[in-house]
């Protein structure tokens, strides 16, 4: 089985992106290569944030792998929080306070429409692509489920009236911002002649 290096730390990215590769890649996070280190995530964009961690993994490390950074969209608070989705109520990354605070600043609106878009940079042999998943729906005004992670429990996908909190984990996989951009990156990778 092939190994792809997953420029990330975060637990509940790594468990979801194994769980959909698992019958074809082994996905090694960077505490399996020795890295405890926090990657900055500096940039002011979504895509700049996902080019951030592979090149550290890449500079660092000496090896090919891939990255992804995620930001949650919504369309009455003009993209809010998008960059700083993961600390979009502080530098502790509370779930539920980022939640509460999304609450909050979206309660004088009827529009509650989101986006959850991922970005996912691969490093191989020298070159640098990027392969972008996104997944439309409405912020519910109700917290709903305890499966999954982060903004989950509030976010329904269009076409279904449950929130990914709620929904099997394949389903979320297959539909999800994150889902999408892996299958495009390993669509990437099986027709790659490098
Ligand atoms: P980053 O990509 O590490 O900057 O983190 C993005 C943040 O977006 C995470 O900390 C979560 O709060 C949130 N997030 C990313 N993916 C998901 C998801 O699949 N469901 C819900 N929240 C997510």
């Amino acid at each position: 089985m092939q190994t792809l290096i997953l420029a990330s730390s975060n637990p509940n990215k790594i468990r979801e992106i194994r769980e959909i590769l698992s019958e074809r890649y082994e996905v090694k996070g960077l505490a399996d290569i020795g890295c405890t280190e926090e990657i900055p995530e500096t940039a002011d964009t979504i895509e700049g944030n996902a080019q951030l961690k592979i090149r550290y993994l890449v500079e660092h490390y000496g090896v090919d792998g891939f990255s992804e950074d995620t930001g949650l969209e919504v369309e009455a608070l003009n993209g809010a929080p998008g960059v700083h989705t993961a600390r979009y109520a502080g530098e502790n990354r509370d779930p539920q306070a980022n939640i509460d605070l999304l609450q909050q600043n979206l309660a004088p609106h009827s529009n509650r429409k989101a986006r959850f878009k991922t970005v996912m940079a691969l490093h191989l042999k020298g070159q640098e692509y990027l392969f972008e998943g996104i997944v439309d729906g409405q912020i519910s005004p109700v917290q709903s489920g305890a499966g999954g992670f982060g903004y989950d429990p509030i976010f329904v996908p269009d076409g279904y009236d449950i929130t990914f909190a709620e929904m099997d984990k394949t389903i979320k996989n297959k539909i999800s911002h994150r889902g999408r951009a892996l299958a495009k990156l390993i669509e990437f990778l099986e027709n790659y002649q490098g």
